[in-house]
């Protein structure tokens, strides 16, 4: 994989106006682009098409999590408009991410494009709390509850997990060197958090094992965002040399 395709630039914007201004600031740099609920429930698939003529891949991020059928659907729906990465919740059940995992496996099988699945395991809003008061799971650290989902999400055919950097490299020793894992909550050094708690820098993250690092703010509202992207690029580069 190129180094360029690890880095995927978040567009959470609330217009498609926005959104393009970025992506042509950062023209060749950056090859993939997540688009998340805010920007996909304004513009719809408008969002995907423009990127898509401007020849960059897709992440979908609209954390589907519902009744198995209802998810093949919305899967099925997607596929549709040629998105390279989506996610799941893995609370959704196993069976939810298996019947997913059948439709993806099948069209790979016959050699038809399909995008990479990612599990979304807990998010990193959640607590201790949520785990003890509402869902009942005593004696379970959020580690190991997000261990148990991830190997779930692996064991019902999906190709990979959304983790804090803090949980990379736990997963990858625990679930294997082939889970894919991508991971939000990057912040380059001397960057502001903003509401992120469990940051990592890109460097830590790669050098963790991340295959792909998700990034919105520290570029998007930057009056600089070539030179962060190609500051971020730098950093991935050598958390490949180092890992
Ligand atoms: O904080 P930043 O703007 O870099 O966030 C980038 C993306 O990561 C956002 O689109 C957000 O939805 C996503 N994300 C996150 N934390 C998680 C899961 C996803 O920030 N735990």
């Amino acid at each position: 994989m190129k180094i360029n395709d690890k880095l995927i630039v978040a567009l959470d914007f609330d217009s498609l106006k926005k959104a393009i201004k970025i992506v042509d600031i950062l023209d060749k740099n950056v090859t993939t682009y997540k688009v998340g609920l805010q920007l996909f429930t304004k513009e719809g698939y408008k969002s995907l098409e423009f990127l898509k003529k401007r020849d960059k891949k897709i992440f979908l991020d609209l954390k589907f999590h519902d009744i198995p059928n209802t998810v093949v659907g919305a899967v099925s729906s997607v596929l549709e408009h040629g998105v390279d990465m989506l996610t799941i919740h893995a609370m959704g059940g196993f069976d939810m991410m298996e019947s997913v995992a059948k439709l993806i496996w099948q069209k790979r099988k016959k050699k038809t494009p399909a995008p990479k699945v990612f599990a979304v395991t807990l998010l990193t809003s959640l607590d201790s709390a949520f785990l003890q008061d509402m869902i009942g799971a005593t004696s379970r650290s959020i580690e190991e509850e997000i261990l148990i989902l991830a190997q779930a999400a692996r064991s019902a055919g999906i190709d990979g997990v959304v983790a804090s950097p803090l949980e990379v490299k736990m997963l990858k020793q625990k679930c294997g060197k082939d889970i894919l894992i991508l991971t939000p909550g990057i912040r380059p050094t001397d960057f502001d958090k903003n509401d992120q708690q469990r940051t990592s820098t890109p460097y830590q993250a790669i050098k963790d094992g991340a295959d792909y690092i998700v990034v919105g703010r520290p570029i998007t509202t930057s009056t600089e965002p070539l030179k962060v992207v190609k500051d971020i690029l730098k950093e991935i580069k050598n958390g490949l040399k180092d890992s």
